[in-house]
């Protein structure tokens, strides 16, 4: 495995590599996977690299805890950074290159900067409403990660949901060509998704955070009892998150999963999504309902 922290060492290596490739006879020989990561690793981004590790011939993990994306509270110094336990978990993984750059080293300046904006009507809602500018750092840093490695493809978790729905008509709008792997949401055994945050929740939060989990797996019931409308389908998970006193619930919308435009009747597909702080650490988690 090699670590690059450079443009230049990078954008060399992925030469070097496309050459000596395109001399062998193997179809799959140039094939490039990409996963994206602000790195503090677990087996949530883990399953991503692993899926790229079936799909394509090299694999290439970015390790960058992106400014852009952070807003002036929030928690950017304190983010986790575990590069060297990153470092082996990748290895274990059999990841390829690492690429884990500075910001003075990706040219990152929000002033004076290019910026990728994505459309109003996808990052006004949802988390984009309690999080002004974040997926504008988003848009940009994937951008440019795409350009850099020109992957074919590159994965990304429903986690995020709002993001990956962003990037994903980002890449169609700005016809770049890689194709978005989506990859399921990976939990812990009692539920509650597995995050970099996680490791901010005192004790008792961490037992009171799978209210999430529990609020969305109760929607999900009544949604396969044939319940379809909305209001019902957001109440099913507010009850449960009003158990939880502490629980500061940011928003539950049920939306489009693609242009995230809010529904009232689930017809064939809807996404159901919740973000809630608890004490100073902010989750968030969804559910994919789907009539087939
Ligand atoms: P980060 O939060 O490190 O997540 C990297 C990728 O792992 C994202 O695609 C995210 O959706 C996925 N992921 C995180 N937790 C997951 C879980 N429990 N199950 C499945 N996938 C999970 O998302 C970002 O970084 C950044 O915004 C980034 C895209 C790297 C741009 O800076």
């Amino acid at each position: 495995m090699r670590l690059f922290t450079t443009v230049a060492a990078l954008r060399c290596y992925l030469d070097l590599c496309r050459r000596s490739q395109s001399y062998s006879n193997d179809l799959n020989s140039l094939e490039i996977g990409l996963v994206p990561t602000m790195g503090a690793l677990h087996t949530g981004h883990l399953s991503l690299i692993r899926r790229a590790r079936q799909e394509n011939r090299s694999v290439v993990v970015t390790i960058f805890v992106n400014p852009l994306q952070f807003g002036p509270n929030e928690d950017f110094q304190q983010y986790p950074r575990t590069l060297e336990r990153d470092k082996q978990l990748c290895e274990q993984a059999g990841v390829n290159v690492i690429f884990a750059p500075t910001a003075a080293e990706l040219g990152i300046d929000r002033q004076h900067s290019v910026q990728v904006i994505p459309p109003t009507f996808m990052t006004s809602g949802l988390c984009g409403a309690f999080r002004p500018g974040h997926f504008e750092g988003v848009a940009t840093i994937v951008t440019k990660l795409l350009n850099l490695v020109q992957p074919d493809r590159a994965y990304f978790g429903r986690k995020d949901a709002q993001q990956l729905a962003i990037i994903q008509r980002l890449v169609t709008d700005l016809n770049l060509p890689v194709e978005i792997v989506p990859c399921a949401i990976v939990r812990e055994p009692d539920g509650l998704a597995l995050s970099s945050r996680n490791q901010y929740l005192r004790a008792e939060e961490r037992q009171q955070a799978i209210a999430l989990d529990q609020g969305l797996s109760q929607a999900e019931k009544a949604f396969r009892s044939g319940e379809r409308l909305s209001a019902n389908l957001i109440q099913a998970v507010k009850k449960e998150l009003e158990k939880v006193p502490a629980m500061k619930t940011e928003y539950v919308e049920l939306v489009h999963p693609m242009t995230l435009a809010p529904v009232e009747v689930v017809e064939e597909a809807g996404l159901l999504a919740v973000a809630a702080r608890l004490g100073s650490t902010r989750l968030i988690d969804n559910v994919l309902l789907r009539t087939r």
